[in-house]
């Protein structure tokens, strides 16, 4: 898979492309991300990517060109373009194993006030990560990503990923590790017991009251 991530504020994603598991799923060629800046494609003076807008008003927005461009210089048949606002349809586990299928995606920052409107015209999606507003696109980005990364084929197990939260319409089951006894809290026997049956049996019962309990609405979207 590939991913291009469109922003003004390249350095942002240094930590999290350089450190963990993205780090060993870029390592081993599961997935190539490249960061492009916006200043790049600009035509202006300064690298001009921005401006008041129109109207008036507080802030300053994306011009169409420079980002245009920039998407346009990576867009191919295969790829999916993504802009992050806090406009769009909000992000889930499903979407993320929708996009593990994609051959490249292309993830658009907004920052500052957000972007010209006229942008929205060369975007196949737009994507937002929660109902409130960050500073710009790039956190939602790497969420994006890490959640999509991880699901990827030889990037970790798919047994780390199949019983978590969203898959299935239910949020995990609880886990415990050593000691079996903290404070007087007690791990639940049947984890002790060795009995795999009994085991399977419980984490999925548990499973399935703790989302009951906690999102029904999960459960009612499954039915
Ligand atoms: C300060 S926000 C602009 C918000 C814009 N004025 C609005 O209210 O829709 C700057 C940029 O951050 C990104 N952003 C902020 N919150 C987001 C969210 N919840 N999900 C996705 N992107 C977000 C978008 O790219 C946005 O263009």
């Amino acid at each position: 898979m590939q991913i291009d991530i469109l922003t003004l504020f390249p350095h942002m994603f240094d930590g999290v492309l350089s450190e963990s598991i993205i780090k060993r799923a870029i390592e081993k060629n599961i997935v190539k991300i490249n960061i492009i800046n916006f200043r790049d494609f600009s035509k202006l003076n300064n690298s001009q990517v921005d401006d008041t807008p129109y109207g008036g008003g507080a802030g300053m927005v994306l011009m169409c060109e420079p980002i245009v461009d920039a998407i346009e210089s990576v867009r191919d048949d295969d790829s999916l373009v993504i802009l992050l606002t806090p406009q769009g349809k909000t992000y889930n586990q499903k979407m993320a194993y929708d996009f593990k299928n994609k051959k490249h995606l292309i993830l658009v920052c907004g920052h500052y006030e957000g972007f010209d409107e006229r942008i929205r015209s060369f975007v196949d999606l737009e994507l937002s990560i929660g109902d409130y507003v960050l500073t710009g696109g790039e956190i939602p980005a790497m969420a994006i990503v890490d959640s999509v990364v991880r699901l990827l084929d030889g990037t970790i197990n798919e047994e780390s990923y199949i019983s978590d939260s969203f898959t299935n319409n239910l949020l995990d089951y609880p886990t415990y590790t050593k000691p079996a006894d903290f404070r007087g809290m007690k791990v639940p026997d049947v984890l002790l017991s060795g009995d795999h049956k009994k085991i399977a049996d419980y984490r999925k019962e548990e499973a399935y009251k703790r989302t009951k309990d906690r999102r029904p609405d999960l459960i009612k979207e499954g039915e």
